[in-house]
């Protein structure tokens, strides 16, 4: 079979399997309950991105809810490496999904059972993505989700409403508010330059998640001798920015432009948005 025909290959509980066999059973506790945590890791060549924090945080998502951690640190990244070798990955992104196990449905179940592991890859653009040049839009919306959103839960209903009214409003991404608070984007940490400069996001908390690209992009932001600050902002501060981007695994560094119709400065991307986003670039490519 040629490279082209081949078989997408997902990874379940210790096999390697085509995408149409790689199953698991309906009384899964992932899909019944949402119990279970998830991970996204992009991939650039063979280079996996921020990848330890990334599997630091799973480990902290697994602990959080009580599910082992079903693998150190060097078996994860080695199936992670299978994985993207077995399916000829060069640009994407892998998933990571683990869930309390398999049980019949009630709502708690023994302490010991096994989890389930799944993993699978995606061919995405993420280095040359054309809406990084222009910029995307996005809207506001209220945030729906329950009070632990440090976890990083499969249960995303409310993130993906969100993402079904942005798609329906024609934008990239929902960023989420509180009584007219920030919290972060549907899937994506969000940072604004205040008209004083300032790079600003939330400070970690239960309310956000403790995204990773966050983390990495704050570092630099400081060794670039940029202020940074940790606190609240309001839709409307937001609207005021001079410049406006959101944060992710598989979006790296966005530039917003418009929020709820309403253009971000000049409606372009600006400077301090592009110089973050290749110097992170920069950093993971080289590592
Ligand atoms: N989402 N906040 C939320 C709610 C997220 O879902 C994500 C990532 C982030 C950014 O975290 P990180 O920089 O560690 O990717 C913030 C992933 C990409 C997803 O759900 O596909």
């Amino acid at each position: 079979m040629s490279a082209a025909q081949a078989p997408r290959i997902a990874y379940v509980n210790g096999r390697y399997l085509p995408l149409a066999e790689a199953t698991l059973p309906i009384m899964d506790r992932g899909f019944l309950f949402g119990d279970g945590i998830y991970e996204v890791t992009a991939v650039l060549g063979d280079r996996f991105i921020d990848n330890e924090p990334h599997l630091a945080r799973l480990d902290r998502s697994l602990k959080a809810i009580g599910i082992r951690n079903p693998h150190t640190l060097d078996e994860w990244t080695e199936i992670q490496r299978e994985l993207v070798k077995r399916n000829g990955l060069t640009q994407g992104i892998v998933y990571i999904e683990v869930t309390r196990g398999t049980y019949e449905r009630e709502f708690t179940c023994p302490e010991d059972i096994a989890p389930n592991v799944v993993m699978f890859t995606q061919v995405k653009n993420i280095l040359a993505n054309p809406a990084t040049e222009k910029g995307v839009a996005v809207i506001t919306v209220n945030d729906l989700r329950w009070a632990r959103r440090d976890i990083k839960s499969v249960a995303l209903l409310a993130q993906v409403l969100a993402k079904f009214e942005a798609k329906r409003a024609g934008v990239a991404e929902a960023v989420m508010l509180e009584e007219g608070v920030v919290t972060e984007g549907a899937s994506s940490t969000v940072f604004i330059v205040s008209s004083a400069g300032v790079l600003v996001t939330r400070a970690l908390s239960t309310s956000v998640l403790p995204g990773v690209t966050r983390s990495s992009v704050m570092r630099l932001a400081r060794e670039t001798g940029l202020h940074v600050e940790e606190r609240p902002f309001t839709r409307q501060e937001m609207l005021a920015a001079r410049e406006v981007f959101y944060t992710s695994a598989s979006s790296f560094v966005m530039p917003v432009v418009e929020v709820d119709g309403e253009k971000i400065a000049d409606g372009r991307p600006g400077p301090i948005t592009k110089k973050l986003r290749t110097i992170y670039l920069d950093e993971a490519q080289r590592g």
